[in-house]
């Protein structure tokens, strides 16, 4: 029988963590437990945020860091209203691959954005609805971004707009993780990603089993 729990479940992490990979894994084993799962990504995930997306993420577009921060929160404000809050509504889990951490941590430790006015942008866009849940899959920047890379290099992009950016830009955004982690750590549970696809999701199994456990969802 289908749970009708609904709760919501963010995944987060540098350029090639393996996010999107350990997203349809979870979601895949929330599934054989009896959950409905809905799996959405930022930006993106609907009509219009993907449209915002792909002007966030083109390399070929110079985007001030003021105008950046915008049309994350724009495409969240739309994603919130026409994905995330109707599916949690339903009764269904929702995995959202990036979400308000990414802001912080891209730009605000990475960009250098007042973290305040962040928090307040993010707050206003997600309707201040905050992840029960957050993976933060960790991964040293150099070996990330070589393995985006060659996960890019298939569709010959390069790199997207913000994967071009310098090694230093990625260790601040690594950095930023680190303490937003520290700051949260009932909610932000952080999960080491050199030891391969099936020790990673294991330590995510075993982390959301525990969430499942003291909420009484299982
Ligand atoms: P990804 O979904 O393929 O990881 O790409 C999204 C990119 O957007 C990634 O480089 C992180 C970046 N990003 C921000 O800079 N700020 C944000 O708020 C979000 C959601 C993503």
């Amino acid at each position: 029988m289908k749970k009708h729990k609904s709760f919501f479940i963010t995944i987060e992490g540098g350029e090639g963590c393996g996010k999107t990979t350990q997203s349809k894994l979870l979601k895949k084993y929330l599934e054989e437990k009896g959950f409905k799962v809905v799996l959405t990504r930022e930006p993106g995930g609907s009509v219009v945020a993907e449209k915002v997306r792909n002007i966030l993420l083109n390399p070929s577009f110079k985007v001030v860091p003021l105008c950046e921060l915008m049309l994350y929160e724009a495409s969240r404000a739309q994603h919130l209203e026409e994905i995330i809050k109707p599916n949690l509504k339903k009764g269904y889990v929702v995995i959202c691959d990036r979400f308000t951490d990414s802001t912080l941590a891209y730009q605000g430790y990475a960009r250098n954005l007042d973290k305040n006015i962040i928090k307040k942008l993010n707050d206003i866009a997600s309707c201040a609805i905050s992840p029960d849940i957050t993976f933060y899959l960790d991964v040293e920047p150099k070996e990330g971004i070589k393995r985006a890379k060659s996960v890019n290099k298939g569709k010959l992009t390069g790199g997207d707009r913000i994967e071009k950016e310098s090694l230093k830009f990625h260790n601040k955004v690594r950095k930023g993780f680190f303490e937003l982690a520290k700051k949260y750590p009932a909610r932000i549970k952080k999960i080491e990603t050199k030891n391969g696809i099936e020790e990673t999701q294991k330590n995510i199994i075993e982390a959301i089993n525990k969430f499942l456990q003291k909420k009484n969802l299982l």
